[in-house]
């Protein structure tokens, strides 16, 4: 599998370097101007120091199961993160050699997050050897020739010395130093020609030209030196974010001319022979770009920039957002059909750029997409154990096994990609997938502009940090997004303003009670906030959301059903099987690169999966807990179901997994109350369903 992987990378390089400079945009070749300090675009809601928002709840357990699991024992055994070259090994599953910084850039908001002394006393091994190991020129890394020098894996060492060097003041200076030293070089290798970027002749640090496609990702960093440490490098700093921009527009894959209604796809069939790079039709590429128009607007001011921010958001929204909130992508877009797949990199992705996006935008739906991918796409693709995932995520999908029929479904996924294992397909997952609660929890609460606090994305947690003098603590108890009511205990100096963001979907009868005791209806901006306005001493807020099931219809008379922030899939009871972890490339894996919890799970369903629904009969069915199960994403853990009047209908295979939903079912036998559950609970799931009008079912009754 990697030879045909990294042969079908190979010619669709060729096929980008053909079309190079083809859709070069004009503003990227405009001169470096000289800047003042501090005139980066200043985002609406203030991202706080990382460690200040620590998890509760349901979330805390999942961070936990993440830090026992997978993520917090990769540095013990994982050969592309324990013998990967940049600790001095030699283990590496790409050129880009980018396992390492993907494990490094999550782990280190895991480990703050949750304050966790074991994976902090992994980050801080990690940082002590490759800043000892900084090469005296200032490169970061292993390597010492220009053909292996690529940048684009440093993009996510520099996001994750960002992150350190905020939650840890003792390694601040260490971390500057260390990046005012690395970016000097790199703004000379750019400035000769993009080395490094943009992949020559005789170069094998990039391939494909993941680099330029990705170019954008040193702006975080970039933009974080350039505000808080500059030194005597503002214009050097803002010179190479131009250099790294002008890179990927010579390498034809600058985004502002993709995100542009008309020429971005509803549906690629051919992605490899459109007239622009494939690489803007990779689904992780996607997820990640969302954030390079606004990367740019930060430094142009240019407005226009931002309104393409949202218009990428709205564009993949429309054309390539799954129900559970990712974008189908295997790897590459094709069409929205519930067969196809969505990687688990992109769930990851997306869900860092919508947090990041939404902070400059405030823009109430973005925060809802995010919620939508945290607690739906993102948790289904990951064992409830937390030591194993799928590669591709289906919709429709009964059955996690090898599809022996298979390989030729999915664009560029093998047959072995819906499996639940330790690398199911290509590793970027195994090391990329820490990152997505670690970062959706520090975004939980952000400043606001007029320095108060907001509580904008529902999961339970706590948050501890200075508004100007003003210490404020505030801990929200609530097992949202199972229950719809939120319970804030708030301590503070002096009095402040707080926010509640309230989901779109929620009611106008949902109530809110403030700190005099007095309960009233909401009434949130238009941004979607509700106010409150905080005296000093204790105070005690709390929410109450209130909604009812809503049906989102789909192409070809298929609906999804949501209730709250979660989509509902068929509750598919399955069996189990498990195995020794298979190797992505189908090679032999030491028994040390594994541990006995690397199992890969096979799990098939054994009930009847083949239904159509009638969406106009739904009974929403709530169970009274007190605490909820851990985990929570285990099946039929959630306290909170539906109830749907359903039937079996006649549904082909194809590819040997459910073929796109049939054009016009016909019932079959008598319909029934079917059971639906969280989708993220339903391992094997069934959510995107043909719609029929039935006769009038009791609910109440179970009988199948
Ligand atoms: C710069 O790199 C491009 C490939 O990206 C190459 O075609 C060109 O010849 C190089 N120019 C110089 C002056 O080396
Ligand atoms: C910045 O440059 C000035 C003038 O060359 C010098 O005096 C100063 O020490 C430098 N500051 C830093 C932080 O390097
Ligand atoms: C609708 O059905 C047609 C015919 O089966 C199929 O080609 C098409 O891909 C479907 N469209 C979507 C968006 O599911
Ligand atoms: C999946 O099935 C194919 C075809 O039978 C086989 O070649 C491949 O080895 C199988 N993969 C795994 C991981 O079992
Ligand atoms: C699991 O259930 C499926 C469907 O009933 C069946 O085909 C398969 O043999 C079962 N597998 C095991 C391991 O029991």
């Amino acid at each position: 599998m990697i030879t045909s992987i990294s042969v079908r990378r190979a010619l669709a390089a060729g096929l980008a370097l053909l079309s190079t400079n083809t859709l070069a945009h004009p503003q990227a070749r405009q001169s470096v101007k000289t800047r003042d300090r501090n005139d980066l675009v200043q985002p609406v809601y203030q991202a706080l120091p990382l460690g200040s928002v620590k998890p509760q709840g349901w979330l805390k357990d999942q961070l936990e199961k993440s830090a026992t699991g997978l993520a917090g024992n990769l540095f013990n055994f994982y050969r592309f993160v324990k013998d990967s070259q940049w600790l001095g090994g030699n283990s590496e599953y790409s050129d880009l050699h980018e396992s390492a910084p993907y494990w490094f850039n999550g782990l280190v908001p895991l480990a703050f997050g949750l304050d966790d002394s074991t994976l902090k006393g992994q980050v801080k091994s990690f940082l002590d050897y490759i800043l000892d190991h900084q090469q005296d020129d200032g490169w970061l890394g292993p390597e010492t020739t220009p053909h292996t020098r690529g940048l684009w894996g440093r993009c996510y060492i520099m996001l994750g010395l960002t992150q350190y060097a905020q939650a840890d003041a003792s390694e601040t200076d260490r971390i500057v130093d260390a990046m005012h030293q690395y970016i000097e070089l790199v703004h000379s290798m750019l400035q000769d020609n993009f080395t490094g970027l943009v992949p020559k002749e005789g170069d094998v640090f990039d391939g494909s030209g993941w680099g330029p496609a990705r170019a954008h990702e040193m702006h975080i960093p970039l933009q974080w030196l350039y505000e808080n440490h500059p030194k005597n490098n503002s214009d050097l700093i803002w010179e190479t974010m131009d250099l790294m921009i002008q890179g990927s527009t010579v390498f034809g894959v600058d985004w502002r001319n993709f995100f542009v209604e008309g020429t971005f796809p509803e549906v690629v069939y051919a992605p490899r022979d459109q007239s622009y790079s494939w690489l803007f039709t990779h689904g992780v590429n996607l997820a990640e770009a969302i954030r390079f128009p606004l990367a740019i607007y930060r430094t142009s001011h240019d407005e226009v920039l931002k309104a393409q921010t949202r218009t990428a958001v709205d564009l993949v929204a429309k054309y390539h957002k799954s129900l559970a909130g990712t974008i189908i992508g295997d790897e590459l877009i094709t069409d929205t059909n519930p067969s196809k797949g969505a990687e688990l990199c992109t769930s990851s992705e997306l869900m860092f750029s919508l947090a990041w996006v939404y902070q400059y935008l405030a823009d109430n739906d973005i925060a809802d997409w995010e919620e939508l991918t945290a607690f739906n796409a993102f948790p289904g693709q990951i064992w409830s154990d937390w030591w194993s995932h799928q590669y591709v995520q289906q919709e429709n999908q009964p059955w996690s096994r090898n599809l022996t029929e298979n390989p030729q479904m999915w664009v560029n996924v093998g047959s072995y990609g819906n499996v639940f294992g330790l690398e199911p397909d290509y590793p970027c997952c195994t090391v990329n997938h820490p990152q997505g609660y670690a970062k959706f929890l520090a975004n939980s609460f952000v400043g606001t502009e007029d320095g108060g606090i907001a509580h904008v994305f529902l999961s339970p947690g706590s948050v501890s940090t200075m508004l100007g003098d003003n210490e404020v603590t505030i801990s929200v108890d609530t097992n949202y997004p199972f229950a719809m009511d939120l319970s804030y205990s708030i301590l503070a100096d002096d009095d402040f303003t707080f926010y509640v963001r309230i989901p779109s979907w929620a009611n106008p009868s949902s109530t809110v009670t403030g700190p005099s005791g007095d309960s009233v209806n909401i009434s949130p901006t238009d941004v979607g906030l509700q106010k409150f306005d905080v005296p000093k001493g204790q105070s005690r807020i709390s929410v109450n959301l209130q909604t009812e099931p809503r049906v989102v219809e789909r192409a070809n008379n298929t609906v999804g059903v949501y209730y709250g922030p979660l989509l509902y899939s068929l509750a598919l009871d399955f069996n189990e099987t498990t195995r020794d972890a298979v190797a992505y490339d189908m090679g032999f894996l030491e028994p040390s690169s594994t541990t006995p919890q690397t199992r890969d799970h096979i799990v098939e369903t054994t009930e009847l999966w083949n239904i159509a629904i009638d969406p106009s009969q739904i009974k929403v069915v709530e169970f009274y807990t007190a605490k909820l199960s851990n985990p929570v994403w285990a099946f039929g853990a959630p306290p909170v179901e539906l109830r749907i009047a359903a039937t079996e209908i006649d549904w082909p295979i194809a590819w040997d997994t459910p073929a796109d939903p049939p054009l016009n079912p016909q019932a079959k036998g008598k319909p029934f109350s079917a059971r639906f559950i969280p989708f993220a609970s339903a391992k094997v799931h069934m959510a995107h369903l043909p719609k029929l009008e039935l006769e009038t079912v009791d609910l109440d009754k179970r009988d199948s």
